[in-house]
């Protein structure tokens, strides 16, 4: 059993999310959509709904499940027996940041980092200018999954109300 993890905020999941999980899961056997619990960040969606929303959006995969964690990515792989970190690069300011990371991640595990090209049509996608866009008034309509567009017009709808 070769098991991966494609590891992430997801504040919300969107289409690029979904393409490099549905191409790791063709490469490995399990695939863990891990989503950092971390709460001193300032999210728009809870680690509840960001994980309930990936169910939902992974259902489709049948070798797909989604999974919380806290602390080192590197120590969830080593408990959940997990030999590869499947990360999407969509520009070269990607590769730097993301090869400091798997570097330090390899000198704390015994844990490769798979590097897959981001399609070139979700090249530009990031949850950050996604909601950027969204709380703008813009049309990210074909950038998420129709139920995460739902719930993040409703999120921003509330914010703006001051709930
Ligand atoms: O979607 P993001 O915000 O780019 O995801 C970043 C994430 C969660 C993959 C990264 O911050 C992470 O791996 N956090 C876990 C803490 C950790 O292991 N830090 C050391 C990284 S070398």
């Amino acid at each position: 059993m070769r098991r991966a993890v494609c590891p992430g905020s997801f504040d919300p999941v969107h289409l690029g999310h979904l393409d490099i999980v549905g191409r790791a899961s063709v490469l490995f056997d399990e695939v863990v959509v891990a989503v950092g619990v971390n709460a001193s960040k300032n999210r728009l969606f809870t680690a509840e709904e960001r994980m309930e929303m990936l169910t939902e959006a992974c259902a489709g995969f049948g070798n797909v499940r989604v999974a919380g964690f806290t602390g080192l990515l590197t120590d969830f792989c080593t408990d959940q027996g997990i030999v590869a970190i499947v990360k999407g690069l969509r520009v070269a300011a990607d590769f730097d940041y993301e090869l400091q990371m798997a570097q330090m991640n390899a000198s704390l595990a015994p844990v490769e980092t798979v590097f897959v090209p981001t399609a070139p049509q979700h090249s530009f996608l990031a949850s950050s200018l996604i909601k950027e866009v969204a709380g703008l008034g813009g049309d990210v309509s074909g950038l998420v999954p129709g139920f995460v567009l739902e719930r993040l017009t409703a999120r921003i709808a509330e914010r703006s109300r001051g709930a």
